[in-house]
């Protein structure tokens, strides 16, 4: 792939009050968001500290919006674990064409082991009808119910991430292994909004790179992927990667 793919959106939202029914101009702010940060778009993309300039890059997958389904439930939380908002008999809705459409539902409150979740991903491979990318309401776009400091819309970057193959940066592990070369190894997830330079004490005491898309930063504060980001990600558009069906 030479980074013209194009990934069709189907954004699937399941309301139980009316301000949880987003707008259409919040949906369209997150694919826009989206394009924008997979393009190297985003209005950060300059400030990426000089020691990462050189291994910063743009993706080049493109993002449009091809549906909106919208459905009434009564449900006040969604499991991660069952995954009913994936499954239109389970009260939810069922995936557009998964092979060849990127699904994202926006839901009330995602229930993760008792607390919430901002979203989660299913890497490629998975069973298709529960592919795709789950987001709460009050982290989806940068308009309307966004709450601060989820308000930029970079909880779908990370998730879509995910959703492309890229693991965390920290490898979710002490010092972990995320199978980027360029990435800078970290003790752990980073939160808020670290000042730079923020030290790792893995071997070698390499600076983090706390504004990757890929960290647990606050939104304002994650604004990079890295070029083994990129073909990591453009690899699972190849025969055998998972998404070759875009
Ligand atoms: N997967 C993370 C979670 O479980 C999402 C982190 C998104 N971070 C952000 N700044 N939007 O909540
Ligand atoms: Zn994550
Ligand atoms: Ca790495």
């Amino acid at each position: 792939p030479d980074g013209s793919i194009e990934i069709p959106v189907v954004v699937n939202v399941l309301y139980r009050t009316t301000a949880q029914n987003i707008s259409l101009a919040q949906i369209q702010s997150q694919i826009d968001i989206l394009e924008e940060d997979y393009n190297a778009g985003n209005s950060e993309y300059g400030s990426v500290p000089a020691l990462f300039s050189g291994v910063k890059a743009s993706v080049g997958i493109h993002f449009s919006l091809k549906n909106v389904v919208r459905k009434y439930s009564n449900k006040t939380s969604w499991s991660a674990v069952t995954e009913n908002m994936k499954s239109t008999a389970q009260g939810g809705l069922d995936p557009t064409t998964p092979d060849s459409v990127l699904n994202i539902w926006v839901v009330n409150y995602i229930n993760y082991g008792g607390s919430e979740v901002l979203g989660y991903a299913q890497f490629p491979g998975g069973d298709p009808d529960t592919d795709g990318v789950v987001i709460g309401y009050r982290y989806f776009g940068n308009t309307g119910t966004v709450v601060s400091p989820f308000n930029l819309g970079r909880t779908a970057t990370h998730e879509v991430g995910h959703y492309l193959n890229l693991r965390h940066i920290w490898g979710d592990a002490t010092c972990g292994n995320d199978f980027v070369g360029d990435t800078p190894q970290h003790n752990t997830y980073n939160f808020g909004c670290p000042s730079y330079p923020h030290y790792s004490t893995c071997s070698g005491s390499p600076v983090e790179m706390t504004m990757n898309y890929m960290d647990y930063t606050d939104d304002a504060c994650m604004y990079m992927f890295t070029a083994g980001q990129r073909d990591r990600m453009l690899a699972t558009f190849t025969s055998g990667g998972g998404r070759e069906g875009f």
